[in-house]
């Protein structure tokens, strides 16, 4: 039956070789979600949720986890170990006005960064919406957030100035495509589940093979 925990429902691999499980937020995902919320830095808070609040609030926590899956759509990764600490959230949420257009928002905590998790989940959302027929991702972003905008170049971001220190960053579907850390789905013969991995990038520039 397709429930909203099985429309993703995926381990993952990140480039360090952490092991994820990468589910879509149910509104039982409420305390987890305050966890991790409490486990960002002060700038990684302030860059996704324009807050520096110690605590998010209930009509936060509501609005995060109680999601339509459709218009509102948001899945969240867990450790494999730790108790299924999560680590972070993709999410994206349709523009009424413009129905190919979907405002996105992703978070890692910061232990976490750089392994390739944004990466991931940007590739899964893209999955989704294009199945949703959605064109375009768009993220509202403060013009001193120098890791996303670093990290928006890899997928050839349109960025244009909104207003004051906002920026409005585009990105199209099919550039997400061709970017060049792509997943690899590959069968864990043991677990019969399916894994994404992150591929491991060396120096040279040469992908390595992921062996499960
Ligand atoms: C911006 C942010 C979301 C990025 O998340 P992340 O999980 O660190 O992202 P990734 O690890 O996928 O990508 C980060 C870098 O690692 C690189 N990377 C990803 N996979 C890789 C791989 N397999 N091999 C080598 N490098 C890789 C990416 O290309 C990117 O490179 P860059 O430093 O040139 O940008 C994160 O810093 C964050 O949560 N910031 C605070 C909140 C925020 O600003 N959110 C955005 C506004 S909504």
């Amino acid at each position: 039956m397709r429930t909203a925990r099985n429309t993703v429902n995926t381990l993952a691999r990140l480039n360090d070789g952490t092991t994820l499980h990468i589910l879509p937020l149910i509104p039982q995902d409420k305390n987890c979600l305050q966890a991790g919320y409490m486990c960002l830095s002060k700038r990684s808070r302030y860059y996704r949720f324009l807050t520096f609040q110690k605590k998010l609030n209930d009509k936060q926590l509501k609005y995060l986890t109680e999601i339509d899956y459709i218009k509102h759509f948001a899945p969240g990764a867990r450790l494999a170990s730790q108790y299924g600490k999560g680590i972070g959230i993709g999410r994206f949420v349709r523009i009424a006005e413009e129905p190919d257009t979907a405002e996105v928002g992703l978070i890692t905590i910061d232990a976490y960064q750089q392994k390739g998790l944004s990466t991931l989940f940007l590739q899964l959302l893209a999955q989704y919406a294009r199945q949703n027929k959605l064109r375009i991702f768009r993220g509202y972003v403060l013009e001193d957030n120098h890791k996303l905008l670093n990290f928006v170049r890899h997928f050839h971001a349109n960025i244009s100035w909104e207003g004051g220190p906002v920026l409005k960053v585009d990105i199209k579907l099919s550039d997400i495509e061709t970017a060049p850390y792509q997943l690899r789905p590959v069968y864990l013969p043991d677990l019969k589940k399916r894994v994404v991995s992150v591929p491991k990038i060396q120096s040279s520039g040469t992908i390595q093979p992921y062996n499960g």
